[in-house]
Parts: structure tokens; sequence; C-alpha cells
């Protein structure tokens, strides 16, 4: 399907008429997305299986810039997720920025897939209820201008394949705009070029085939009960990745996950059941992983890659071609 944007026509009218390919997508995995990244949405702080070691890493990260803003006698944090899915990382950073005494904390997460974005508002119902905390979910395109003033926000996050669905030409926009409305971090990761195989919405075991094609950036999948989806899919070469943030970004690090750990994990096809590695063998992997994580020769191999950034000073930022809502494939 193929949908532009003329002039300016707002999301709202072009989603009557077209339902964005990627939105479709995260909508149809309803909720079997959220359990499919992150386990059980009850337990925010149980790291889920595969993924397990890149989100302690970027648990981590984020852990640290949250608690270095408190050190500095912040009281107050505005946190911007874009593409947040069904909303497990804001309610862990919103928690988290709780008990370390922030007493204001606005965290708003976007997301193309209204069936996320629906599913991140019921999970987050409880946590709204605490006293300072601004927790708002949205439908909304990633590549339209934020609403946000500029410098307002302490931690800007994109993660997990968001950006991967963002088509190449769009990224130094999107970039551009998000170095517009932050003040302190932008934590991003996406799928590296050399990355194991996914079908992003569901494990792989739920695909009857899936094709990346590259030449393309498309990923085309049908599922075991017949649904099939193409979206827009392209994985970046670190140096790739490292060039177009440059334009916008400090970076203060660039760095590939799970470099090893996915080639063990539990995953039928090419692991039997029973050859989970014990607690040894995964400390000499996260060992193996911090050696060799920047390295040139091993960094486009990792599942994900990570960023870490801060906006250049403030500049101007055109955005005379950016739609005020919208999308275009
Ligand atoms: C793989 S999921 C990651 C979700 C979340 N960041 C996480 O880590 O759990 C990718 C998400 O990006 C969203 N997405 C993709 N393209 C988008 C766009 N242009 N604007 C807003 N959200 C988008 C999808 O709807 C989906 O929820």
């Amino acid at each position: 399907m193929a949908v532009s944007i003329r002039g300016r026509e707002s999301a709202a009218r072009l989603y009557e008429n077209a339902e964005h390919p990627v939105a479709r997508a995260y909508n149809q995995a309803g909720e079997k997305y959220g359990v499919y990244a992150d386990g059980d949405p009850g337990k925010l702080d149980a790291f889920h299986e595969q993924y397990a070691y890149c989100d302690q890493c970027v648990w981590a990260l984020i852990d640290e810039k949250m608690r270095a803003l408190r050190s500095s006698g912040a009281r107050s944090i505005r946190i911007l997720d874009l593409g947040c899915g069904p909303g497990t990382w804001l309610r862990r950073i919103a928690t988290r920025a709780w008990t370390l005494g922030f007493t204001s904390i606005t965290a708003r997460g976007i997301d193309i897939a209204d069936a996320q974005v629906r599913q991140a508002r019921t999970l987050s119902r409880k946590l709204r209820e605490l006293g300072g905390v601004d927790l708002t979910f949205e439908v909304s395109d990633i590549c339209a201008r934020l609403p946000d003033a500029d410098a307002s926000v302490d931690l800007c996050l994109c993660l997990y394949g968001v950006l991967n669905h963002i088509p190449m030409h769009r990224l130094p926009a999107v970039l551009s705009e998000v170095a517009r409305v932050t003040c302190g971090h932008f934590i991003m990761t996406a799928r590296a070029i050399g990355s194991t195989p996914t079908i992003c919405v569901d494990a792989l075991e739920e695909a009857r085939w899936f094709w990346r094609d590259i030449s393309a950036d498309r990923l085309e999948i049908e599922l075991q009960n017949g649904r099939r989806f193409s979206l827009n899919y392209q994985l970046f070469r670190a140096e790739e990745l490292r060039a177009v943030a440059a334009a916008y970004f400090k970076l203060h690090d660039l760095k590939g996950l799970d470099l090893f750990h996915g080639r063990f994990s539990g995953d039928r096809r090419w692991n039997p059941p029973g050859s989970a590695a014990g607690a040894q063998f995964l400390h000499e992997l996260a060992r193996l992983e911090e050696l060799y994580c920047r390295d040139p020769d091993f960094i486009d191999h990792a599942t994900h890659l990570l960023l870490l950034a801060s906006p250049r000073k403030q500049r101007e930022h055109t955005l005379e071609e950016l739609p005020s809502s919208g999308f275009a494939e």
C-alpha cells in the first residue's frame, strides 16, 4: 500500500482511508506483542528470557541517567518514549522515578498503533494514581512534528526496532525533531544489520514463513493463522547510524548488544530444549559482550545497537518538510 502526505493533511484524515502498514501489524498483534516482548505485564522488573541481557543493559543506562538527574537536585523529570508499544518502559521509568524521589514526573508515550496505546493506558491506570505522576499515551506518528517545546524533555527514548520501521529518508527529520525537544539524553536501540532473525510483532515460531527483502527494506510475514504483513524494515550498520545521528547529537556511546546471547537463546530451532546455559556460562557471555561490544568487527553482528546521545547546541531546525501529523510510505 502506498500512502503519501499531500500538503498538511492530518493523520486522522489519512487513517480514515487507510491504516498505516506498521500500525496494522502491531494492532493485529495486540496484547500478544507485549507478552512476546516483555513477558508478564505485571512483572516490571523481571527481564524476560530472550532479550533479558539487552533489557538489563538498557535499563542500567536509563536508571543511571535518572539517578544522575536526581543527584543534581532536580525534583521534576520529563520523559518521552517514541514508539512506546504497550508502555512497559514508561511504566518501569515512572515507577523508578517515583521511588528516586522525583515529585513531578511527566512521561508521555506515542505510538502509531492504537491497540498498543490502549494497552499502555490500561496497564498504567494504577500508576497514574501516584501523586506527581502524569503518565499519558497517545496515538501519533513519530515522523510528524512533536508538540513538545524546544529542550523540554530530560530523557527521550526510542527503543527496540521503532527506527527500523522508519524509511531511511525520513530519519534525519525524525532525529532533528528529537534533538530539538531533548535537553538531556536520547537513548535508542535499533536492530543491527547482522542481527538474529525476527518478525518484530511476535515470536519467530508464530510465522509460517517470512522474508526480509534487503534491497527493498521490507519484511514480509505470513503468520500461522494466515495473516500477512508487509512492513518497512531496514537494519542498520553501526557506522550508518553514527553518521546520521552525529548530524544532530553529540554521541556518548554506540555499542552492540546481544552479540552472543541471542545465539544461545531458548529458540528450539537451533538450541534444543534442555540446552539452557548455566550461570557461569552466562557470566562468560556477558564478559565477551563487554569485550567486543564496540569492536568494529563485531558490532554489526549484535542483535541491537544502543546509542546514547545528547543534542548538539540548539540550532535552527527547519521543519517545513514535516507534516503537522501524518505519514508517508
Ligand atoms: C518493536 S515495537 C517496540 C515497542 C517499545 N519501544 C518497546 O521497546 O517495547 C515497535 C513499535 O514502534 C511503533 N512504531 C513504528 N513506527 C512508528 C511510527 N512511525 N510512529 C510511532 N510509532 C511507530 C510500532 O507501532 C510498535 O509499537
